[in-house]
């Protein structure tokens, strides 16, 4: 009986969801509350979207030599990324084949893999070498035992991995988007900020914050929003969507002081040189892509009012190289992106509130809002 009752409660908000998502922006409003309380819902996405989708871990500069790794999770599965001494990133199980205990935290390099534990120890293709005092062990053998390797593909220097072997590759559902980024070179771009947190709120009110211009004036006036009119001029509202990922370009003035291209960067022409490009590739990678730097967020859920952040941020060689004094540059970059990041947690985490609200609901969305649209149509088509 009770199943009965969440099966028609979980039916009731994908059909005001699928409802909504059938409108025209004009016509469109946000998601329904209830999309950010409920735990099946959460199940639901867990299930048709972060295991069947292609997850962002951060970005090939992280790891540049051989033995560099890193480390995350996708959902609850511990993963590891590491460049072999062929020189390609592959990305395993984070866990021991003894006992399973987590092998590696944060990112650093290594010769091989040493679990902490019993010093069971593996190469860099993930294959056991060592494993001490299993001499007296029936039919143990080091051949046989290797970490679990998982899928893993490289998009312009991005690293995504995948639970699902049957997923379409990321180079064929990103194929257009392709054509916007590839100008920037932002393979080559130089990692200046890797964080991880964990933000009180469901997953879809950060990413759909990522998405929009609109807040940037208010939310943001101590920092970005300050040089930020919503000028018609300035946000487009004619870029499309796909059913992969979603965007859109801003365009600034020429002589606004980051955002453009540095006049040694000879690659980049035209509007391009003034236009950063700001995808959502679903589910949940985000990136702000300029002429000059870039920085991204790479998201999942934890609970329905808990999500697992990777944030980063990189700038273009030839910048870096021109800094006079790079060490305060960029702690000055540093410090002004984690008060950015600030002014959205306090947004966030305020509409995670919000929503628990029986009185709650949610209201039309703005022009600004276009892809905010384009992500509950995506929601919607998933579950
Ligand atoms: S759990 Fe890793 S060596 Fe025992
Ligand atoms: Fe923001």
């Amino acid at each position: 009986m009770e199943h009965t009752v969440i099966t028609n409660s979980v039916n009731d908000i994908l059909t005001e969801l699928k409802t909504n998502a059938a409108k025209p922006l004009g016509q469109a409003k946000a998601m329904p509350r209830k999309m950010y309380q409920s735990e099946s819902i959460l199940e639901l996405e867990k299930e048709k979207i972060f295991k069947d989708g292609w997850i962002c871990v951060g970005r090939t500069q992280d790891i540049p030599n051989v033995g560099d790794y890193l480390t995350w999770k996708i959902l609850d599965e511990p993963v590891l990324v590491a460049r072999r001494p062929d020189g390609e990133v592959a990305a395993y199980s984070n866990t021991c084949r003894h006992r399973m205990m987590l092998l590696l935290e944060g990112k650093g390099t290594c010769k091989r893999i040493v679990c902490p534990y019993h010093a069971w120890t593996y190469d860099l293709s993930g294959q056991l070498i060592g494993a001490p005092y299993m001499n007296k062990t029936d039919d143990f053998n080091k051949k046989d035992i290797s970490l679990p390797e998982i899928r893993s593909e490289i998009w312009h220097g991005w690293i995504y991995l995948t639970l699902n072997p049957n997923a379409r590759p990321v180079h064929e559902k990103l194929a257009n988007l392709t054509p916007l980024i590839e100008r920037y070179n932002c393979e080559n771009y130089v990692g200046i900020v890797l964080k991880d947190t964990v933000w009180n709120c469901n997953w879809k009110l950060l990413a759909e914050n990522f998405m929009e211009g609109y807040h940037l004036p208010v939310a943001h006036k101590a920092t970005v929003g300050a040089f930020c009119p919503l000028d018609e001029t300035e946000f487009s509202d004619v870029d499309e969507a796909d059913e992969n990922f979603t965007y859109q370009t801003y365009t600034k003035d020429k002589e606004a002081p980051v955002g453009t291209a540095h006049p040694s960067n000879t690659s980049l022409e035209g509007k391009w040189r003034i236009t950063s490009v700001l995808p959502t590739i679903f589910p949940s990678h985000m990136f702000s892509l300029a002429p000059d730097h870039l920085w991204y967020l790479s998201i999942q859920p934890i609970g329905v009012d808990k999500v697992r952040i990777r944030h980063g941020a990189a700038i273009a060689p030839e910048v870096l190289e021109n800094l006079s004094d790079p060490d305060a540059s960029l702690g000055e970059i540093r410090e002004f992106l984690a008060k950015v990041q600030e002014e959205d947690r306090f947004v966030v985490e305020g509409m995670q509130q919000g929503t628990a609200g029986d009185l709650s609901g949610s209201g039309q969305l703005s022009w600004l809002e276009r892809e905010v649209n384009d992500f509950t149509k995506y929601i919607a088509r998933k579950l």
